[in-house]
């Protein structure tokens, strides 16, 4: 069993969305069994909220189910998890800072650099669309699918 926590700031934006496109791809491979995944946010702000409309409606046009509340990553959630995947470099910067030792900071990465094309363009922050457009909220779907497609394959190679 491989667990995964995905961790943007608000948890109600890219991260629910990178955990709806995950759990879609894993399930399409018949691999469900062999993963546990979940999201969380570096910030309380929207703890029990739903993922935001925009975001559940841009992946439900994309046959994703964003079904989750929003939880906060916490020091001991470390334990729960063998991938910390970081949205950005500022959620990064917060899961390191929070981390309890070596052992907990060795799990934490950018979602992105999972990603050939992201790796090879330096482009390893999925953007905030909180506060964007419609098109943001498309962005954000695209990077997800790329890198967590990049993820599994590296994954995979686990099982
Ligand atoms: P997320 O987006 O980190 O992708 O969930 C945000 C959601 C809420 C806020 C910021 C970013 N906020 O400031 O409330």
């Amino acid at each position: 069993m491989i667990r995964i926590c995905f961790v943007c700031l608000g948890n109600i934006c890219r991260s629910p969305t990178a955990e709806g496109v995950m759990r879609h791809l894993v399930t399409e491979r018949g691999l469900s069994a062999h993963f546990h995944i979940e999201s969380a946010g570096t910030g309380g702000w929207h703890v029990g909220d739903h993922a935001d409309p925009r975001s559940r409606a841009a992946a439900r046009r994309r046959g994703f189910l964003l079904a989750g509340l929003a939880q906060q990553f916490a020091r001991g959630d470390f334990e729960r998890f063998d991938y910390v995947l970081a949205a950005d470099g500022e959620n990064r910067k917060s899961l390191l800072a929070l981390a309890p030792d070596e052992t907990a900071r060795r799990k934490v990465h950018r979602l992105r650099e999972f990603d050939a094309a992201s790796r090879d363009a330096g482009d390893l922050d999925v953007p905030d669309p909180y506060y964007g457009g419609d098109e943001g909220f498309e962005r954000v779907l695209d990077v997800c699918e790329a890198a967590c497609l990049g993820l599994l394959e590296h994954l995979a190679t686990e099982l």
